[in-house]
C-alpha cells in the first residue's frame, strides 16, 4: 500500500496537525503544493484549512485523481468554527460537495477539527476580509449568528488556539481500519 498525507495550510495550523498525524501513522506528509502524481497512492488523507468555506488546495489536488475505484479517501477540515455544531458541519459539507467531483465526495470519509488564529500573522488581504466580516456580523441578534460568526467574533484581533491532537484519534482509527 502506498499511502500519503497531503495538507493545504496557509499559516501552519493544518501543517502541525498533518505532521502529528504523520508521526502517529508513519505515513509521509507533504504540502499540496509539492505533490507530484496523486494517482500513485492508494490511501489519500487530505487535510485543509478552511478559508471562507473553501478547503485550501483540496479541489485543485483531488480533481487530478483519475480512477478512485480502489482508493481510500479521508478528508479533514481545519477551521476556527465549532466542529461539534451540527449546522456548521452541514454547512462545511455542503461547501465541500460543491468543491469536489460527486464520486469523490460520496466515497470520502470526512472529519472536522479545530484550528487556531493569530491576527498578528495575517496578511493584509486576510486582515481586511476579517475586518469586513466582523463588522457585518458583530451586531446580529444572537440567534442569527452562525458558529462561524461566533468563532470569529470571539477570536477577533486575538491569538487563539483550539489545537487538540486528541481530535486526531478517530481519524487514526479510520486510517488503520
Ligand atoms: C480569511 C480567513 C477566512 C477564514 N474562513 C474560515 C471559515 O470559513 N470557517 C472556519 O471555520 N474558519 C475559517 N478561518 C479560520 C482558519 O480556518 C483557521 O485559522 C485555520 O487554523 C487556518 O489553517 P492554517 O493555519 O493551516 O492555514 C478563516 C481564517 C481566515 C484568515
Amino acid at each position: 500500500m502506498n499511502n500519503i498525507i497531503i495538507y493545504g495550510s496557509k499559516y501552519g495550523t493544518t501543517k502541525k496537525y498533518a505532521e502529528e498525524l504523520s508521526k502517529k501513522t508513519n505515513i509521509k506528509a507533504i504540502s499540496f503544493k509539492n505533490i507530484k502524481d496523486i494517482n500513485n497512492y492508494d490511501k489519500i488523507i487530505y487535510l485543509g484549512g478552511l478559508y471562507a468555506g473553501g478547503v485550501l488546495g483540496m479541489s485543485k489536488t483531488l480533481k487530478k485523481l483519475n480512477n478512485i475505484t480502489n482508493k481510500t479517501i479521508i478528508l479533514i477540515t481545519v477551521g476556527l468554527s465549532d466542529p461539534k455544531d451540527e449546522v456548521n458541519i452541514n454547512n462545511i459539507r455542503k461547501n465541500m460537495k460543491s468543491q469536489l467531483p460527486e464520486e469523490i465526495f460520496n466515497k470520502s470519509k470526512i472529519f472536522h477539527i479545530r484550528g487556531e488564529i493569530d491576527y498578528t500573522k495575517l496578511n493584509f488581504t486576510h486582515k481586511t476580509m476579517m475586518k469586513l466580516l466582523y463588522k457585518a456580523v458583530k451586531n446580529l441578534p444572537e440567534e442569527k449568528k452562525s458558529a462561524e460568526d461566533k468563532a470569529m467574533i470571539d477570536t477577533y484581533n486575538q491569538k487563539v488556539s483550539f489545537i487538540d491532537f486528541s481530535s486526531l484519534n478517530n481519524i487514526i482509527k479510520e486510517i488503520n481500519h
